[in-house]
């Protein structure tokens, strides 16, 4: 029974994988996944990218992200965090095959204009799990933040809406001087995801 239900799901998955406007696109403009529109879709209306030498991606893998980066900025230095192997790769891009949560940011000796975080935990389909799940990263995220960010610098992640949102909204209010919600047309409207951009970190110097 559970392995009908979860053929059923796949089908269902595939079916909407070939129906969708963006995955076509993506295919199209040689994109490796539709998540790069989202970015797309996020720089068009805050232009942080275009304006940012230095960016750490956290969950880059397969690289939609990152080459949305490489289209928005002319000479970008991308440090890249994921579990999986990237696709794509180029002179621009330093690429760690960590788990994030694990490794010392102290070893990396610059710090980032952007921190750009598309860390997700694999989805149980229970929603306030999963949003519980990514909130818990997304927290990990935060508290690196201080020793990742350059003062003024940007953060951008995604999250599942849910009710650790608060929570995060009121700690990153305190932290940077303007926090805003962002829900790209690219996103699926039945999906909880939601972005939040926040820029003018106030870096709490020693
Ligand atoms: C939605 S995907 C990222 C898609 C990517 N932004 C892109 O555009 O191609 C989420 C990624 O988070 C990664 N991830 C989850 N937990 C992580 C961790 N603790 N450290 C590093 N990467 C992690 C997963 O391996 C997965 O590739």
């Amino acid at each position: 029974m559970l392995a009908l239900l979860s053929f059923m799901k796949s089908k269902k998955w595939v079916n909407r994988q070939k129906n969708d406007q963006f995955v076509k696109k993506a295919k199209q403009l040689g994109y490796v996944n539709r998540a790069a529109f989202k970015l797309e879709e996020i720089e068009q209306k805050f232009k942080i990218i275009e304006n940012s030498k230095e960016i750490l991606e956290l969950g880059s893998s397969p690289g939609g992200w990152t080459q949305v980066i490489l289209n928005n900025n002319t000479n970008p230095k991308i440090t890249c965090f994921d579990l999986l192997d990237m696709k794509i790769n180029n002179q621009d891009i330093i690429f760690y095959k960590e788990d994030f949560l694990k490794y010392n940011f102290n070893n990396i000796k610059i710090k980032f204009d952007l921190v750009l975080s598309d860390v997700a935990p694999n989805t149980t389909g229970h929603q306030s799990t999963d949003h519980l799940r990514i909130s818990q990263l997304i927290y990990e995220v935060i508290n690196r933040l201080e020793i990742t960010l350059k003062n003024q610098g940007s953060f951008i992640f995604k999250i599942w809406k849910g009710e650790e949102e608060k929570e995060i909204i009121k700690i990153l209010k305190k932290i940077f001087d303007k926090v805003e919600y962002f829900k790209p047309k690219s996103s699926r409207q039945e999906s909880s995801e939601i972005f939040i951009i926040s820029r003018g970190f106030k870096l709490h110097e020693e």
